[in-house]
């Protein structure tokens, strides 16, 4: 199976022209790893011209976040309607940042729904704040993935990519130890099955958190990951370039 690689470019770059320049060098990269798969969600208003420039088969592209209604007075939304229009086959969802910035686990569900309803690819976040003694971080952890997939039937989880980001290591110096990964992997693989039984294990499950080539190939041997979600390194494609290809030899 191909590792997921998904580019979070966040509000990066500043022009067109710039994001012109970063999927041309992406682009080159993705093309040598044979063995990952590459989505760029690039920031909404570069999306439609990126896509429509691109020509080539290896990469695809996302919305890194998207309102549910298709249309409507919503001033400053782009819908996941419109995104997928301009060529957008995946949309990260419930990212931390918007989380921190008002959306709810509602808005999340509704979200999710409605871009598997248009055969897109929801990349559901989520991940704890901060870890206590005692393991509270479970019980969100478990709260998001319920509230997030409560209106995905078994049928849609082959569908589905969880990405697993804890809200500590975003932006952070260092990533969560591989180990500590896998076992979040366990438990949210063990919350599918409760849930869903065994379609709950179709789910691909990445991890995502200052991510970058020195942290990446032992995160995916050892962390029980299909694949990562990368911020601030997917925005230079130089150090993108060595993480596709860090990636590629693991
Ligand atoms: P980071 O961001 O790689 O810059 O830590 C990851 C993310 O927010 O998806």
């Amino acid at each position: 199976m191909k590792t997921l690689v998904i580019a979070n470019w966040k509000m990066n770059p500043q022009t067109l022209a710039e994001a012109k320049k970063l999927l041309e060098g992406t682009k080159k990269a993705a093309d040598k790893a044979k063995g990952v798969t590459v989505v760029i969600a690039p920031p909404a208003i570069f999306l439609h011209e990126l896509r429509a420039s691109y020509r080539g088969k290896k990469i695809s592209f996302g919305i890194q976040n998207a309102h549910a209604e298709s249309a409507g007075s919503y001033t400053g939304e782009t819908s996941l309607t419109q995104a997928h229009a301009a060529g957008a086959s995946w949309a990260i969802i419930g990212h931390a940042e918007r989380r921190a910035m008002g959306e709810t686990d509602l808005d999340v569900r509704k979200k999710v729904a409605v871009a598997l309803a248009l055969k897109m690819t929801p990349v559901l976040c989520i991940g704890e704040k901060t870890r206590g003694p005692s393991g509270e971080h479970l019980a969100l952890v478990k709260e998001q993935l319920k509230a997030g997939l409560a209106d995905v039937p078994a049928a849609k989880l082959s569908k589905i990519v969880i990405a697993y980001e804890p809200v500590w290591a975003i932006g952070a110096t260092e990533a969560m130890k591989p180990h500590d990964m896998h076992e979040m992997a366990i438990f949210i693989r063990k919350t599918l099955f409760d849930i869903y039984g065994k379609p709950g294990m179709a789910a691909k499950i990445l991890y995502g958190g200052s991510i970058d080539e020195t942290n990446a190939p032992s995160m995916l041997r050892e962390g029980d990951v299909q694949g990562l979600l990368v911020g601030r390194a997917s925005a230079d494609a130089a150090r993108f370039t060595r993480l596709l290809s860090a990636v590629e030899k693991a």
